[in-house]
């Protein structure tokens, strides 16, 4: 099982839309796949339609240690993604974490208990620094970034990225190495920027740290992403081919870049992805056997 965070400094840049999108497709390539919402505002557990929905969330599985998964997982439309539902609904979650002295490391703690049943776990964050995210983080074997062309401008963002890694370097004393840090710069304008000059620029931003990397894979700014969240699909079936005089790849080829350089291991399964409806089915089905 891998587990990835999805966090940022910043607000607004593309978490909740990276983690819907990837998960969706690596679903649709076969792949057992949850969703952990760790945001206060529950915009990923509203993403998609609901088959199953569970009676409790993200907050019981944190403050009480509910470990039974009927309990917690609820179950999208899109076959072999599941969920944990954002319901910490006065915002107590941080704080509780924060007085419990194994606070940080409870998630880390209860990944024993969904390897059997995963191949993926991504875990959307809040746009802040808190005890959720260390936690997060801790639990996680990478952790990505979304940076959009904006906030590269900002100074803020070497400062805040860096202070979350050294936030968690001390974990290292309890034999906790701090995951790499994957940098995927989002939303850049297809006709405006030149997505290389970014990378470049992002890449010397980042020059002398060692774990952090600026992923090749590029997310252009294109309105399939929110139309894709409307619909409360993954983009890649919203948008599996590229529109006649775009620039911009379609989605689904975006999708399946970032997956493969995210999760080389899997790559033969995402190129079978197609995306179009009336093949979803045979594409996705075969590897759901051991749905728990
Ligand atoms: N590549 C993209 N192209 C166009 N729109 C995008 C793209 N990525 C994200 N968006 C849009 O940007 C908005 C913010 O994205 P999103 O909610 O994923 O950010 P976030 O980092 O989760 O925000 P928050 O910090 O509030 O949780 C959404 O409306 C989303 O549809
Ligand atoms: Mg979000």
């Amino acid at each position: 099982m891998k587990v990835v965070s999805i966090i940022s400094t910043k607000g607004g840049v593309g978490k909740t839309t990276t983690a819907a999108n990837l998960g969706g497709f690596a679903a649709d390539a076969g792949l057992r796949v949850l969703l952990l919402d760790l945001d206060v505002q529950p915009t990923l557990s509203s993403y998609f339609t609901l088959d199953v929905r569970a009676p409790a969330g993200i907050y019981e599985m944190l403050v009480f240690n509910e470990r039974r998964i009927e309990q917690l997982v609820s179950r999208t439309a899109v076959v072999g993604l599941d969920l944990v539902l954002s319901n910490d609904d006065r915002g107590e979650l941080n704080t509780l974490l924060l007085h419990a002295s194994d606070g940080r490391l409870r998630l880390r703690h209860l990944l024993p208990t969904l390897a059997p049943l995963y191949d993926l776990v991504l875990i959307d964050t809040q746009g802040a620094r808190s005890v959720l995210l260390e936690m997060a983080v801790l639990a996680s074997d990478l952790a990505l970034s979304p940076v959009t062309p904006e906030i590269l401008a900002a100074r803020e963002l070497r400062r805040g990225t860096l202070q979350l890694i050294e936030d968690i370097a001390p974990y290292r004393h309890l034999g906790i190495e701090p995951p790499p840090l994957h940098l995927l710069i989002n939303r850049v304008h297809p006709v405006s920027l030149n997505a290389r000059l970014i990378q470049q620029a992002l890449r010397q931003v980042f020059q002398d740290h060692v774990g952090v990397r600026v992923l090749d894979t590029d997310v252009p700014a294109i309105e399939a992403y929110p139309r894709a969240a409307t619909r409360g699909l993954p983009v890649h079936r919203v948008e599996f081919r590229q529109p006649a005089g775009r620039v911009a790849p379609a989605a689904l080829q975006t999708m399946r870049a970032l997956a493969g350089e995210l999760f080389p291991e899997w790559r033969e399964r995402f190129a079978r992805v197609t995306g179009r409806p009336d093949v979803q089915a045979t594409a996705g089905s075969a590897s759901h056997g051991e749905r728990p």
